[in-house]
């Protein structure tokens, strides 16, 4: 792991192109970095000026006689270059490049952005930026920076790649009484990236939660590999934009056009213990969630509440998501049946009714944290002429600080009449929300988190299977002399028995004579399939004969289907015809790939045959998550497919053992072999014992 503490905790800090002119940015990062109160030292650089804001200004970086941690640049993308080589001769041993112009220009930009990252691998100086507001840490405290203002001291970081909403969430923060550990403007990412913060700021002790707002994420592998290790420290909240299907439009086999980058995105996430959410609300109600509560030990919620819409909305909410509505212990029941009146309910939701005081909130709340069967409580407040609302937030208060395991939300439902009560929980660290959705969605992203936490380590890997990867190399060395991308049938069944997955054999017959002699070997019935690599819809031209019992049928469909082929597609060449065994038993599944530019190959599980982007009954993981049985068996687990093969409706329970290993071993050949863009097994046929993959196919890319 790379220290990257002398970005947040440096013990000097150069301004370059600071300025004496109010309007300028350099103006700003000087003003900012004093009043921040950083304590370290300050080095005005520009060559006109001999003070900026009371601090001594030098010419240039080389004339600072003192060792300088950190750079913070801001002068035209022209002299970025040389001043970050000066920077690198004087010792410095990080940059922030505030200034505009790189790659997001376009060629020119790139060029300039491309010898800064040759500047700072030579110096072996980091980067933050270019085209950056800049870096915050409020325990430094330092504010390299040219946003306006300085958060509240916290505990959350807030890692961002638009600049912009560094600049908005920071001004937001004041009126929503949120404090932050750090904010990190990414800008171009030249160098370090979301991935390098996301790992600093889970070693930060002063950071409890880590949000990201994401484009895109820079290096797939490196992201997974830190986040997997970060989310069992500290919970990583994503807002990923930017969710086109481009991708998957463009794709060409059935797990392509499923798939997708944000389906990448998503996999990866879930895979490496991200939590992903779609909007800024619910990014910062996750923050202040994991900011102030402790984590929820199980998933069982308690509504307090005297307004019964509002609490039957949560209920629905609740149920809804991965969160359950708590069955209260018999005690609990009968104590808040005594001491409640009749017409209240007395089951979860606990419904104190619309002229309670604070005494029956109380009571409500000491009963439903009492109880076992409670991991989290939600009071839902709806303001009427005799409630208190100030009252009932400091009862809540005293109960939160009394019962430290358990979460508390609060729902003030209400505008002006309830501000007051509101900021009362507000300032003590109670989540508080307008609307009880908002507050289902934050607690079930913590219980989500929570769970994560709770589940053991990895699994112990498979074995590495036994496989001929030499066959694998050699037949895509034909397909690509053969200038194609996609294999035929038979070359496809060599590749997937290579690597030992279950296929049924297809052999090429040149003649109708040879076509019966190998229906013979295999075995009727037989089927017969055009093979020319530019007929990939071989049934809509007359391309398919299946059912085929004996040497006269075969001989006739070889014919047949020549004839026809002729007709459809006269221009198209012809290798010869496919021939293998006709196989019609066993629960059809499809085991897919696509490649995602991210984060590589992409396996897909579901119900298969003709109906698969219908139904869309499917599952993905990264391949090279599936190096363990558990993770092959929960992602079988998630679709219908697994109803069918445990054996509906009396049934028979298909091989799962083969379903497993064939899963395993297609994971593992896309792995080895990064020219494989797309796969298809579909169908294959799982049977009671064994498994026969039908149909294949197979997209490589061509070298350039
Ligand atoms: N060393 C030190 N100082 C230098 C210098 C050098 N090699 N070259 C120039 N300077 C000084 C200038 O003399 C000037 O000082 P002055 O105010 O005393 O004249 C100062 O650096 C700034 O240079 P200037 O030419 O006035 O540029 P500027 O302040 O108008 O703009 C940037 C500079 C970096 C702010 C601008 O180029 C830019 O990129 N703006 C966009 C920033 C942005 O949006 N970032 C992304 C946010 S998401």
């Amino acid at each position: 792991m790379s220290d990257l503490s002398y970005l947040f905790n440096p013990k000097a800090v150069a301004v370059i192109g600071a300025s004496a002119a109010p309007q300028k940015i350099g103006y700003a990062i000087v003003n900012n970095l004093i009043k921040s109160g950083y304590k370290g030292k300050i080095h005005p650089i520009n060559p006109k000026e001999k003070e900026i804001l009371g601090l001594p200004c030098l010419p240039a970086i080389g004339k600072v006689e003192t060792p300088v941690d950190l750079a913070v640049i801001s002068v035209p993308a022209r002299f970025c270059v040389p001043v970050l080589k000066e920077c690198g001769e004087a010792g410095v041993k990080g940059a922030i490049i505030i200034t505009a112009g790189f790659k997001e220009v376009g060629v020119e930009g790139l060029k300039l952005e491309r010898e800064l990252q040759a500047v700072g691998k030579k110096y072996n100086m980091r980067l933050v930026g270019p085209n950056c507001v800049g870096l915050m840490d409020t325990h430094t405290p330092l504010n390299a920076s040219f946003a306006t203002g300085f958060p509240e001291k916290g505990n959350i970081s807030f890692i961002s790649q638009s600049g912009a909403m560094v600049i908005a969430i920071l001004d937001w923060s004041f009126q929503a009484g949120l404090g932050f550990s750090r904010f990190i403007s990414l800008g171009n990412k030249s160098d370090l990236n979301e991935s390098d913060f996301i790992e600093s700021c889970a070693a930060d002790p002063n950071t409890k939660v880590i949000l990201v707002y994401a484009e895109d994420v820079s290096d797939g592998e490196k992201f997974i590999r830190i986040c997997t290790k970060a989310s069992k420290v500290k919970p990583i909240v994503i807002l990923k934009s930017g969710t086109s299907t481009a991708g998957a439009q463009a794709a060409s086999s059935h797990t392509g056009a499923l798939a997708g980058s944000n389906l990448a995105y998503d996999t990866a996430f879930r895979q490496s213990g991200v939590l992903r959410t779609d909007d800024m609300s619910d990014l910062f109600n996750l923050g202040r969630a994991f900011s102030t509560q402790p984590l929820p030990q199980g998933n069982r919620v308690a509504i307090i509440t005297n307004s019964g819409g509002p609490a039957i909305i949560a209920t629905d909410a609740i149920e809804k998501s991965g969160l359950t509505m708590a069955r209260f212990e018999k005690e609990t029941i009968d104590q808040l049946r005594e001491n409640l009146p009749a017409e209240s309910n007395i089951y979860n939701p606990i419904d104190v009714l619309g002229d309670a005081r604070v005494d029956r909130f109380r009571l409500a709340l000491e009963k439903a944290y009492e109880d076992e069967n409670v991991d989290s409580v939600i009071v839902i407040f709806s303001p009427t002429a005799v409630s208190e609302p100030e009252k009932i937030a400091e009862t809540i208060l005293e109960f939160k600080k009394k019962y430290t395991t358990k979460p508390v939300f609060a729902v003030y439902m209400g505008g002006k009449t309830l501000e007051k009560g509101k900021s009362i929980l507000v300032k003590d660290n109670v989540p508080t929300f307008t609307f009880p959705e908002s507050a289902v969605k934050a607690l079930e992203g913590m219980a989500r988190y929570a769970d994560f936490r709770r589940a053991n380590d990895t699994p112990p890997a498979l074995p590495l299977p036994k496989v001929d990867s030499n066959i694998v190399k050699a037949t895509f060395y034909d397909v690509i002399k053969d200038k194609r991308v996609l294999l035929m049938g038979y070359e496809s069944s060599k590749v997937l028995d290579a690597y030992g997955i279950p296929v049924n054999h297809t052999y090429l017959a040149t003649t109708a004579e040879e076509a019966c002699q190998i229906s013979q070997k295999i075995g009727y019935p037989v089927v017969l399939k055009i093979a020319s690599p530019r007929i990939a819809h071989k049934t809509d031209v007359g391309g398919v004969e299946i059912g085929l019992h004996n040497r006269r049928e075969v001989e006739k469909a070889y014919n047949r289907i020549r004839e026809r082929v002729g007709r459809y597609m006269p221009e198209a060449p012809i290798y010869g015809i496919e021939v293998s065994k006709m196989i019609d038993e066993g629960v059809e599944v499809i085991i897919g790939m696509s490649r995602d530019i991210q984060f590589g190959p992409m396996i897909a599980f579901g119900l298969g045959g003709i109906y698969v982007n219908l139904l869309k009954d499917v599952s993905f993981r990264l391949a090279s998550a599936l190096n363990n049985r558990k993770a092959i068996e929960e992602m079988i687990a998630e679709t219908k497919a697994y109803t069918l093969l445990k054996g509906y409706r009396g049934q028979k329970s298909a091989d799962m053992d083969t379903l497993i290993d064939a899963i395993y071993r297609t994971a593992r050949l896309v792995q080895d072999f990064d020219e494989i863009t797309e796969m298809d097994i579909n169908p294959l046929r799982v049977h009671t014992r064994g498994a026969t993959g039908l149909d294949v196919k197979i997209t490589i890319g061509q070298p350039d």
